[in-house]
């Protein structure tokens, strides 16, 4: 069916698919053809394939998804993990200094953050998110992969889950965000699988996309540590204004990195020594 549709992965769909309905791995798949089927199996398999003909991703179907190889669990309340973001957490874990402390701003599954200091033990890490069941969601999969204790979560509006460093908060080495940043008019055109199934609030960066960059690149120095970096995931066409952001904030050293497709994905700006105590005099 989902072949006859012209779904393009219609194989590996319902294999996986089939896999997540009769408790089966690849191998016992494979292996276990000819064994009957429950009916009540049967009716699940059934059941995920109308999903998918639906429009619903594989991932959301089976609550799961891969990231940084790491599996990480769903909910209607996070967006689903994207390979994208990949670059994102290469470039963090090679920015964060020894023992450094991380700040990961609307952090969805917590992909980032558990990504970075599943691969960092010296780390520690604050993520927020607007969103409590997000945050949820977050706990969750810090738990399965050994870091919550590592992994403070802070329910808000941005920076405003955070206690201001002057009165007790703490401030960052390194501040990452996947801020949503399609603008509103366009989400309307996105694929099914985004549109209807990934959260609005996941998705919609404003009028023009960049409201939440304009707030990240604001206040991000206040809660910097003295030579601290802002490192903030983009869509492929906003990295002139995203970086223009960033530099009209005081920040320097501002590059805009490549994904493997050749698209700009991620803008690094680095906080000029000694900044954040100006600003917070
Ligand atoms: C594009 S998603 C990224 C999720 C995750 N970091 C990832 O890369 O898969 C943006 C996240 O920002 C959160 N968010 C949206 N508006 C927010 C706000 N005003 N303050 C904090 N988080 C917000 C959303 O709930 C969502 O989890």
């Amino acid at each position: 069916m989902l072949t006859r549709l012209g779904f393009e992965t219609a194989a590996l769909d319902a294999k996986l698919l089939a896999g997540h309905a009769l408790g089966l791995d690849a191998l016992a798949l494979a292996t276990r053809e000819n064994d009957p089927v429950a009916p009540e199996a049967a009716a699940l398999l059934a059941d995920f394939i109308q999903r998918r003909m639906g429009g619903e991703s594989v991932a959301r179907i089976i609550g799961k998804k891969e990231f940084y190889g790491l599996p990480f669990q769903l909910g209607p309340a996070t967006l689903e993990p994207r390979p994208d973001t990949e670059l994102l957490v290469d470039l963090a874990i090679a920015a964060l200094p020894a023992g450094g402390r991380l700040l990961d701003l609307g952090t969805g599954t917590g992909c980032i953050p558990i990504a970075i200091l599943a691969n960092r033990p010296d780390a520690r890490a604050v993520a927020t998110d607007l969103n409590p069941e997000a945050l949820s969601i977050a706990r969750l999969n810090a738990e399965r992969h050994g870091v919550l204790w590592r992994l403070d979560l802070a329910q808000g509006d941005w920076f405003g889950a955070l206690a201001a460093p002057g009165q007790g908060g703490a401030r960052f080495d390194l501040i990452v965000s996947n801020p949503p940043y399609i603008s509103s008019a366009v989400i309307e055109t996105l694929a099914p699988e985004v549109k209807q199934f990934d959260p609005r609030l996941a998705l919609d960066g404003g009028p023009d996309g960049l409201a939440p960059y304009r707030i990240i690149a604001a206040e991000s120095g206040q809660f910097l540590a003295p030579g601290g970096q802002v490192l903030v995931e983009i869509g492929y066409d906003q990295g002139a204004a995203v970086a223009g952001l960033f530099a009209a904030a005081g920040f320097v050293d501002i590059a805009v990195h490549k994904d493997l497709n050749g698209l700009e994905r991620v803008i690094c700006a680095h906080q000029i020594e000694g900044q954040n105590d100006v600003r917070s005099r």
